[in-house]
């Protein structure tokens, strides 16, 4: 990665009171913790101020200049926070009310969203392709001390007091995601389930598929920390694509293919895995972003005529998603506590950036605090 510099405060212009610390995108590979001003409610918003928050493989994406946002930019997706203001319109929470925000922030009104299409919320219009997806890409995101929260009604989700911040802070982006590829691919106990990639996106995955009831949950990677998690977070086996054949000993495993493989890196060579490590008539679910073409050689899906099901699914969000989620952490299913590895303050975040970047130190994911 390219070099990355915090800069000093700039000089105060406005009220103190009136500006906040965040992590601003300048340029590609460079990522600045500025005073910016303080954003308020307008009417249907929220203002939280963030107290857990971290960094997605999507930001170091959007730090290396590979997914483009404009410079100046707050970035960040995975907001943990009480609410300080709320605007003209939202009912039925208060100041002070600890929250969890998902990182897809739907309106909850529009066409794709009353059709269960979140993701592709068109902001009280129809349909747009990863519209559901503000914070950090086309808004003001998450990596500051506060936050404005657009369309609040449908996106803030209460905390039960009993959870810590490290508990759900987790489950606004990648438990989301990872957990909707084990859904997508209609996992069905007795199942068996392939995981292609375990980052913090597949070992969700993994994790996932192991709370829909799959029997035997396979999962993929050639890093042995990760192997070591998956193991953890609820694979049955780990094989290491470095070493193994590992198409091979899935079909073997699996006894001629697996019901549902899950795709969680983005790759051609992960895609086409899947694919031919499935059994006719199975789903490859996708979470993977790709890059350039994707190719399906006609023989990994019977040319056409094995019957397989390719899924894909953007990160569901909104209130009742991040409800249903902490209900999981709340009744002991889930913990991804053991994902959060490393902790830096706000103002360190470019230190966390190189470090979750590099995949070092055994690094998975990293607790902000503003
Ligand atoms: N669908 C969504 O809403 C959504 C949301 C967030 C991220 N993503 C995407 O999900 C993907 C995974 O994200 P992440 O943060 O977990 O990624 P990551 O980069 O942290 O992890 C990728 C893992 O893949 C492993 N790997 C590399 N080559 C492999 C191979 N040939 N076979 C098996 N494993 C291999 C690496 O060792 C690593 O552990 C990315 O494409 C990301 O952009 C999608
Ligand atoms: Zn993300
Ligand atoms: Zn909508």
């Amino acid at each position: 990665m390219s070099t990355i510099a915090i800069a000093r405060p700039e000089s105060l212009t406005v009220a103190p009171s009136s500006l906040m610390r965040a992590a601003v995108f300048v340029a590609p590979g460079l990522l600045e913790v500025r005073e910016v001003p303080r954003p308020v409610a307008g009417p249907g918003d929220a203002i939280i101020r963030v107290t857990l928050t971290t960094i997605c493989g999507t930001d170091v994406h959007i730090l290396e200049g590979e997914y483009p946002v404009r410079p100046g930019l707050v970035i960040g997706h995975e907001p943990v926070g009480v609410i300080a203001e709320l605007g003209e319109g939202v009912t039925g929470y208060a100041v002070g009310d600890r929250v969890l925000v998902g990182a897809i922030t739907p309106c909850g009104q529009c066409a794709a969203c009353l059709s269960g299409h979140l993701s592709q919320c068109g902001h009280g219009k129809g349909y747009e392709a990863l519209g559901g997806w503000r914070f950090g890409n086309t808004i003001d995101g998450a990596q500051a001390e506060y936050l404005r929260v657009p369309n609040a009604q449908a996106n803030l989700a209460k905390i039960p007091d009993e959870l810590r911040d490290e508990q759900v802070v987790l489950l606004a982006d990648i438990a989301s995601t990872g957990i909707s590829g084990a859904e997508g691919g209609r996992v069905r106990p007795g199942d068996s389930v392939v995981v292609f990639a375990q980052g913090p996106i597949g070992l969700c995955a993994t994790a996932g598929a192991r709370l829909m009831g799959a029997a035997l949950v396979i999962g993929i990677d050639g890093d042995e920390t990760r192997l070591a998690m998956a193991k953890r977070l609820g694979a049955d086996v780990v094989l290491d694509y470095r070493t193994t054949d590992v198409v091979s000993e899935v079909r073997r495993l699996t006894g001629g293919g697996a019901d549902v493989a899950i795709e969680a890196l983005g790759t051609q060579e992960t895609f086409e895995s899947c694919l031919r490590s499935l059994r006719p008539g199975g789903v490859l679910s996708s979470l993977g972003v790709y890059s350039g073409k994707l190719a399906l050689p006609y023989d990994a899906f019977g040319a056409g005529l094995a019957d397989v099901e390719i899924v894909t699914t953007l990160c569901p969000g909104g209130k009742e998603r991040m409800r249903r989620l902490m209900a999981l952490v709340q009744h002991g299913r889930l913990d991804l506590t053991p994902l959060l590895t490393h902790r830096y303050p706000l103002d360190r975040i470019a230190e966390a950036y190189e470090l979750f970047a590099s995949r070092r130190d055994g690094v998975m994911k990293v607790a902000i605090t503003p």
